[in-house]
């Protein structure tokens, strides 16, 4: 079996990794990189640290309105459909590499396999909804990451080829937590103290896009009288300049970290505050309380588990939050058992045969 598969974004390289490892036990894989984030600490690190193999196409569309990019990349992934002939084209989460590369692949009639299927944040507003919600509908085979989402589907009329494998972030987590926890110099490395500092991470458009929705949360931030460590996505570096907003000395902000990194500054953390949908799961995988810099959420599992509180941009909810936000001790397991890679290789091996 060819399967073709399409990636793009940061957290679709990360949910890549132990993918591409368990497909290629059974199956041929040709990858294609969007381009979408190019950054070497977006991309490369990625495939670096992570032995993702390299993509066997690089599109180098990174950048732009969203019809532009989209477009761009429906155009060429349509000419490698037709140039590689796969069984399936296969496509994560929700950005819109998901979405070029699903209709690309659909529109040819090539079966197209949809990882992290199901998601709603019963937001229309935001661009991943539409994505997800526009890719679903033309998939032929959907690997739920949870209960949840199977139920969305069932909601929405897609009944068949659905999997509820559980969640290929928590087979990534799981597999490199070891490896990354091993570097026992970390903590002085860095100057930090284990529990003693909080780590955010902002970067979805309803809060950068914003003006008042990015001061009301930076304001919060520069008055929580914590530690605060802020690997910066670019998205918001940008908005950041051109709006003027001013961080104070309470929070440290670099450039955006590696995987092996960022489990390190998650696990180390007090409490984690993000806006990203990758990082409040790893939160919950980690036992890691979590505040979430959105008005919903569509892990909602983590927060009926206790361990992670919706705040929005609410800067004394935020404040509040930081203060007093204390997780339910015991977790009930919601992602699957951390072998979602494997089970979809199998299914796909009998599914697509
Ligand atoms: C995208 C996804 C979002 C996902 C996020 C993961 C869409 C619509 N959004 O958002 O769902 O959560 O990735 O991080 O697909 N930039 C750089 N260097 C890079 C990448 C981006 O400087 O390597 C800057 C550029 O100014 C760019 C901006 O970030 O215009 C936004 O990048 P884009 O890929 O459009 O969206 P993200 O905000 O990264
Ligand atoms: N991540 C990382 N370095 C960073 C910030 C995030 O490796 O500086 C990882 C994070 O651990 C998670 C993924 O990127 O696995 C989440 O990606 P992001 O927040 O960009 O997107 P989302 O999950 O919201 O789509």
């Amino acid at each position: 079996m060819k399967i073709l598969t399409v990636i793009g974004a940061r957290p679709q390289f990360i949910k890549a990794a132990p993918v591409s490892q368990a497909i290629r036990k059974k199956h041929d894989e040709v990858i294609i990189h969007t381009g979408q984030h190019y950054d070497d600490n977006m991309s490369k690190i990625f495939f670096e640290e992570l032995n993702i193999p390299a993509p066997d196409y690089n599109l180098n569309i990174g950048s732009g309105n969203h019809g532009y990019m989209t477009g761009m990349m429906l155009i060429k992934i349509e000419e490698i459909v037709l140039k590689e002939n796969p069984d399936a084209l296969m496509v994560y989460g929700d950005t819109n590499s998901t979405l070029a590369g699903a209709l690309a692949a659909s529109k040819l009639h090539i079966p197209v396999v949809h990882i992290e299927a199901g998601l709603r944040s019963f937001n229309m507003a935001m661009p991943e909804e539409q994505n997800r919600i526009l890719t679903d509908h033309i998939s032929k085979v959907l690997f739920c990451p949870t209960y949840t989402a199977v139920k969305n589907l069932e909601k929405e009329g897609i009944i068949d080829n659905i999997y509820n494998v559980g969640d290929v972030m928590l087979d990534a987590t799981l597999h490199f937590k070891n490896l990354a926890l091993k570097n026992t110099e970390f903590l002085r490395e860095w100057g930090i103290e284990n529990k003693d500092y909080i780590l955010a991470t902002i970067h979805r458009a309803e809060n950068t896009d914003n003006r008042q929705r990015l001061q009301s949360i930076i304001n919060a931030l520069n008055n929580c009288q914590k530690e605060i460590i802020l690997p910066l996505h670019p998205r918001t570096r940008k908005f950041l300049g051109e709006y003027g907003i001013e961080t104070s000395s309470n929070i440290k902000i670099i450039d955006p970290v590696g995987y092996l990194d960022m489990i390190r500054l998650e696990s180390h953390a007090l409490k984690i505050i993000t806006d990203s949908g990758g990082v409040q799961k790893e939160a919950f995988f980690l036992k890691v309380p979590c505040i979430t810099l959105r008005d919903e959420t569509e892990w909602v599992e983590t927060v009926q588990n206790g361990w992670n509180i919706i705040v929005g941009s609410n800067e004394k909810k935020i404040v509040d939050a930081i203060k007093n936000f204390t997780p339910a001790m015991e977790q009930k397991e919601a992602f699957g058992d951390g072998k979602a890679s494997e089970k979809i290789s199998e299914i796909l091996y009998n599914t697509l045969q």
